[in-house]
């Protein structure tokens, strides 16, 4: 069973006989109302460090108005019970007070340039929220390594360059994305979806797919990227989705040229999507190399 922490002191003082020890304490960060995605992500990090903390925090400055924050699930006695079968060693669930003493919190932490495409497109202040939070998290349980999804591929690439840029010597792992038998991608908000929606949402997989072996294949060298996508998003919306952007980018997440043969062989690149259907917005990547 879990140790749960809901004071930073008292989390702080937990670890540091392990700290003391020279033992390796890995971080899971996550909202809590975990799934099967969750708990890979506490098996990763039990391969990789001796202690593993959980935390479990539904953030407030993530959230824009409007989004999904009151209704955000909050699951702690189940989540704990599902923690106990991958041996996660300590759960840090903070209230809101604890973590932000004033709120809004007047100091900042923004990402930049990264954060004006893709999701930050449509949630222009949601990676300000999430790296306020993963950087008061990092502070608070000083881990020497953290696990994140890489579902959320933006938001990965945004916590590396957080790490870079603020000197955090923690390593960030990326876990790869755990998906249902029908290749849908697992997420807290996949329960917002009806039963008629759960039966479409494995179509954004599928897509990203068949995307990702046409470019493969060298379709883009004949259609180009522009048509082989309007095509793609075309299927997404007929089949009842409605996109918040479908994508393709360098691993770095930099633009291509989408409408000519430039991109080298060799060269990885990666296929995103957001779409709504019905009330869950849903996010999916399929990484690409061009042959
Ligand atoms: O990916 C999430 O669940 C959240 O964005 C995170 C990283 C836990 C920060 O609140």
């Amino acid at each position: 069973m879990p140790i749960i922490h809901h004071h930073i002191s008292a989390l702080k003082v937990a670890l540091q006989p392990y700290r003391a020890k020279q033992q390796r304490i890995a971080l899971v960060p996550t909202m809590g109302n975990l799934h099967d995605g969750h708990l890979e992500l506490v098996k990763v990090a039990k391969q990789h460090a001796d202690i593993v903390v959980i935390s479990i925090f539904v953030n407030p400055t993530q959230f824009g108005v409007g989004e999904d924050f009151d209704s955000y699930p909050r699951t702690l006695e189940e989540d704990v019970a599902k923690l106990v079968t991958v041996g996660a060693d300590y759960v840090f669930a903070p209230s809101i007070d604890e973590m932000y003493p004033v709120l809004p919190p007047p100091t900042s932490v923004r990402a930049g340039e990264i954060t004006s495409q893709l999701c930050g497109q449509s949630r222009p202040s949601h990676f300000d929220g999430v790296g306020i939070v993963v950087s008061k998290l990092f502070n608070i349980v000083q881990p020497d390594v953290a696990i994140f999804g890489q579902k959320d591929y933006q938001q990965l690439a945004i916590i590396k360059q957080l790490v870079r840029d603020l000197s955090y010597a923690i390593e960030i792992i990326g876990a790869p994305i755990v998906r249902a038998a029908d290749g849908l991608a697992l997420s807290s908000r996949n329960q917002y979806l009806s039963e008629s929606e759960r039966q479409t949402a494995p179509i954004l997989h599928q897509e990203l797919q068949y995307l990702a072996k046409q470019i493969s294949d060298g379709e883009h060298r004949q259609q180009g990227f522009k048509k082989l996508l309007e095509e793609s998003r075309q299927r997404i919306t007929s089949a009842g989705f409605t996109i918040d952007y479908l994508e393709v980018k360098t691993v770095e997440l930099s633009d291509i040229a989408h409408n000519n043969e430039s991109v080298s062989e060799n060269q990885n690149l990666v296929i995103l999507v957001a779409a709504w259907l019905g009330r869950a917005r849903l996010l999916d990547n399929q990484l690409v190399t061009v042959n």
